[in-house]
């Protein structure tokens, strides 16, 4: 198992841990990648972080993944619901993916019932906070296992 895992989160997520806490939970960006970078050390592979609150950098760090990427965790955040160009990015690297939301999406606004990214993933976690990311982790190794 010796490709990495790409780790990407979208606009705003760099606030976490103040922004809406009510929603988003308490914990920062910072603290969440260094809980998933400990899982990584245990499982002797390699994880990459990026954040950006701008689509095409998301789409230019998609493409390149290309070169060394097993699984590809994203959060696309706000352009879940909007980003026609993530979606086809990720179809055309072909890498597995797996869609990462602390909320639970469909229990919120009707503008955030749909993806746009969920036809391209291997499958979706939403509604349990922070802790979706370490369980987007296990289903990216099981992935990548196979
Ligand atoms: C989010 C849900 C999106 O609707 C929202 O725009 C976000 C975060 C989540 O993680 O719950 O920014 O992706």
């Amino acid at each position: 198992m010796a490709k990495k895992v790409l780790v990407i989160n979208g606009p705003n997520l760099n606030l976490l841990g103040e922004r809406e806490p009510e929603i988003y939970g308490s914990k920062s960006l910072k603290e969440i990648e260094s809980e998933l970078t400990e899982l990584a050390r245990k499982a002797k592979v390699e994880v990459e972080f990026f954040q950006s609150n701008h689509e095409g950098e998301i789409v230019d760090k998609i493409q390149k993944a290309r070169a060394d990427t097993g699984c590809i965790i994203i959060n696309p955040a706000a352009f879940t619901h909007t980003s026609v160009a993530i979606r086809d990015a990720l179809a055309s690297v072909k890498i597995p993916a797996v869609e990462v939301h602390l909320s639970n999406i469909y229990g919120r606004e009707d503008f955030r019932h749909h993806s746009y990214i969920a036809a391209v993933v291997r499958g979706q976690i939403a509604g349990f906070g922070a802790y979706g990311y370490i369980l987007a982790f296990h289903a990216a190794l099981e992935i990548m296992r196979k």
